[in-house]
């Protein structure tokens, strides 16, 4: 249990890395805060207007997660794996740092899938894609592919518990819930608007 414990640690204290906020903050490009939804993540980070930032935002938030499931994974073996990626994903949205306010999980989420079940991870990236394509909206889009994660967990069957695919689902949409206001008021921005 101990083992455990501290791989869920370490799965969280890598997830609370606040990547979005630490990038703005080295590039100069002002406070997230205040810039857009003052969200933490990498769709926020490109209302900055710095496309180079939100990529790196976006490939940092999704490589936390994935180190978390390798790194556990590697030594603790597979079961172990899924609870570091779930922590990692719990540790993006409720960082120590931040005062526990931190950011949605999309990035994070999509990154420990690639690395647990590479086949759902890329079914997930692919459904927010699509969605993208359509829509133009990124919460959409998340709120989409977090639903769709416990469908292709059992249709693809890589050995996850799909009981994953339902907390990353329950979080997402917890952590999307001004965003569903928007949506619902038709109000959401589409992607790169303020
Ligand atoms: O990844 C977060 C995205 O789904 C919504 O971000 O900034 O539009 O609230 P934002």
């Amino acid at each position: 249990f101990l083992g455990l414990l501290i791989w869920a640690v370490l799965g969280y204290g890598l997830g609370s890395i606040p990547f979005g906020m630490v990038i703005t903050k080295l590039m100069g490009l002002g406070n997230l805060r205040e810039i857009g939804s003052g969200n933490i993540g990498a769709t926020n980070v490109l209302r900055t207007g710095n496309k180079f930032a939100a990529a790196a935002t976006l490939i940092l938030d999704g490589g936390k997660g994935a180190i978390a499931v390798l790194i556990a994974r590697a030594f603790a073996g597979e079961d172990v794996a899924q609870v570091a990626g779930l922590m990692a994903f719990v540790g993006h949205c409720y960082p120590v740092w931040l005062g526990f306010k931190g950011g949605k999980g999309v990035a994070t989420f999509l990154g420990l899938l690639l690395a647990l079940a590479w086949p759902v991870g890329v079914a997930c990236c692919l459904t927010w894609l699509v969605t993208a394509l359509i829509s133009r909206i990124s919460s959409l889009s998340a709120l989409v592919a977090a639903s769709s994660s416990t469908f292709w967990m059992i249709v693809l069957d890589q050995g996850t518990s799909f009981v994953l695919g339902v907390l990353i689902t329950l979080l997402v949409f917890w952590r999307h819930r001004e965003n569903i206001s928007r949506l619902r008021a038709g109000t959401e921005p589409k992607i790169g608007k303020k």
